[in-house]
């Protein structure tokens, strides 16, 4: 298991320079956390080149994006694509001339799921044909950017991706149980996750946020081997989860969002970071805080730990310094409901007991308890109830503070990690905010 080790200082200036190039795999959408890497590449006047995960046709063919999807995606992340689809996982696979994972599950039912069965063969055989796809489609990537990437440039490859829930409608009634469902709606997550259906989760996760970390290195690796004969720099960096730490009760405290199944891909993730560390590759896994964007809007909760930022910010930066963002979030908020409010009952769930046996790093990530759900749900909602207008949210505004500032702290810590893993949690976050490194993101 990783130790945990967080970021403690803030990371001197990167060697990168105007002309490198930040390869971005995964898609950026609006809210996403890899758009603070791209404000931060081109802030210091590195080029964007971005990749796509395709675009799969109602017959189930996986295909490039079109021109006009193209031209919409680049003209979001401000430079060009590579168009060759990068969609990982196999859900989608045939093979022998049987039906793909999604095809078996179309007439699942969800009341069912306990039951629901695959030969362990078939899932195997799958996810070989997903990988050796996955595999080519990397290496046609890697044939285009050698011809963009000028000689000599430094290159700073980061990985997003993250995902794998099968596309089959039987997991939409049921997730929703797992993450969202009290009283007779609750679904334990450990007999979710130890069911076949939440093997083929298993293993569909270890694919899509695991395990393309370790193609994207290994394809890579001879573009990687041009480039530092030629005097330039290669360094990797992927975004994980494995908890933050926020204040609580007024001291930095780790804690995690439970029940995050995802967590044992998110530790291979770590665990192939440290491995082609020890290959001597650059490659570091930034385990980021809790913020709302559009993959994590299925864990309703997640976002209760990020209301703390506010405190740490205020902390670090001073009452004066820190009163236009607290006038910003008060804004936001139904007549008669206070920020401070709003952080005490933030800080009353984080502190409750009923979480202790979830504060455990070692037994990391966490299976949900029903009385745990029903705090975490019923916290969430009544934080999200304070505000004047769902569709402007305290969290969005701290989410976009964390992007832009991860962001900024992955491209310079990158240079030099000196760990497979780092942590960034709210007090270096807070610290780079008021800090010269951090100008212009609050
Ligand atoms: N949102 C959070 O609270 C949070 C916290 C810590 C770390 N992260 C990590 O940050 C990264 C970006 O996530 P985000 O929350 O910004 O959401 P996002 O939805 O903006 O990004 C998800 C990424 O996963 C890619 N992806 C999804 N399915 C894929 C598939 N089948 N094949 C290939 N790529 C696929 C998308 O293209 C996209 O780049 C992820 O690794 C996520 O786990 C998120």
């Amino acid at each position: 298991m990783t130790d945990y080790r967080s970021l403690e200082k803030l990371p001197d200036t990167a060697g990168y320079k105007p002309g490198d190039v930040l390869v971005l795999v995964g898609e950026l959408f609006g809210r996403g956390y890899a758009n603070g890497l791209v404000e931060e590449a081109r802030r210091i006047g590195m080029d964007v080149i971005g990749t796509t995960v395709g675009r799969r046709d109602s017959d189930g063919t996986l295909r490039p994006l079109t021109a006009e999807e193209l031209a919409g995606a680049e003209a979001l992340l401000g430079g060009s694509i590579i168009n060759v689809p990068l969609e990982a996982g196999f859900d989608m696979e045939q093979v022998d001339g049987q039906p793909s994972v999604a095809e078996q599950l179309k007439k699942a039912k969800p009341d069912e799921w306990a039951s629901i069965s695959f030969s362990p063969d078939f899932i195997e055989k799958a996810r070989s044909a997903g990988t050796a796809r996955m595999r080519a489609a990397l290496a046609q990537v890697m044939h285009q950017l050698a011809s963009r990437i000028p000689s000599g440039a430094n290159v700073l490859f980061a990985h997003s991706m993250a995902g794998g829930i099968p596309r089959a409608r039987v997991f939409m009634p049921l997730l929703n149980r797992v993450f969202k469902g009290t009283g007779d709606k609750f679904l334990a997550s450990e007999g979710f996750w130890n069911s076949d259906l939440g093997r083929l989760c298993d293993a569909s996760f270890n694919e899509v946020t695991g395990d393309t970390f370790r193609y994207l290195i290994e394809e890579s690796a001879a573009l990687r081997g041009r480039l530092g004969a030629a005097g330039g720099q290669v360094r990797y960096a992927a975004y994980g989860y494995h908890g933050t730490a926020v204040l609580v009760g007024g001291e930095y405290r780790w804690q995690s969002y439970t029940p995050y199944v995802q967590g044992w891909a998110k530790m291979r993730l770590e665990d192939i970071a440290a491995e082609a560390t020890g290959n001597g590759v650059v490659a570091t896994v930034f385990n980021c805080p809790e913020i709302q964007t559009n993959s994590s809007a299925l864990f309703l909760g997640v976002e209760i730990s990020l209301y703390p930022l506010l405190s740490a910010i205020r902390n670090v930066a001073g009452e004066r310094a820190a009163a236009p963002l607290f006038e910003r979030c008060q804004a936001m908020l139904k007549e008669g409901e206070t920020v401070e409010h709003l952080l005490e009952r933030a800080d009353a769930y984080l502190a409750s007991p009923l979480l202790a046996g979830m504060l455990d790093f070692a037994t990391w990530p966490h299976h949900s308890t029903r009385e745990q759900m029903e705090l975490m749900l019923a916290s969430s909602a009544e934080l999200l109830g304070m505000h004047a207008d769902h569709k402007q949210l305290i969290c969005a505004e701290l989410s976009r503070i964390v992007f832009l500032s991860t962001g900024r702290l992955m491209v310079h810590a990158s240079w030099n990690p000196g760990a497979a893993a780092l942590w960034l949690s709210h007090d270096i976050i807070a610290r780079l905010l008021h800090d010269e490194l951090g100008t212009g993101i609050i």
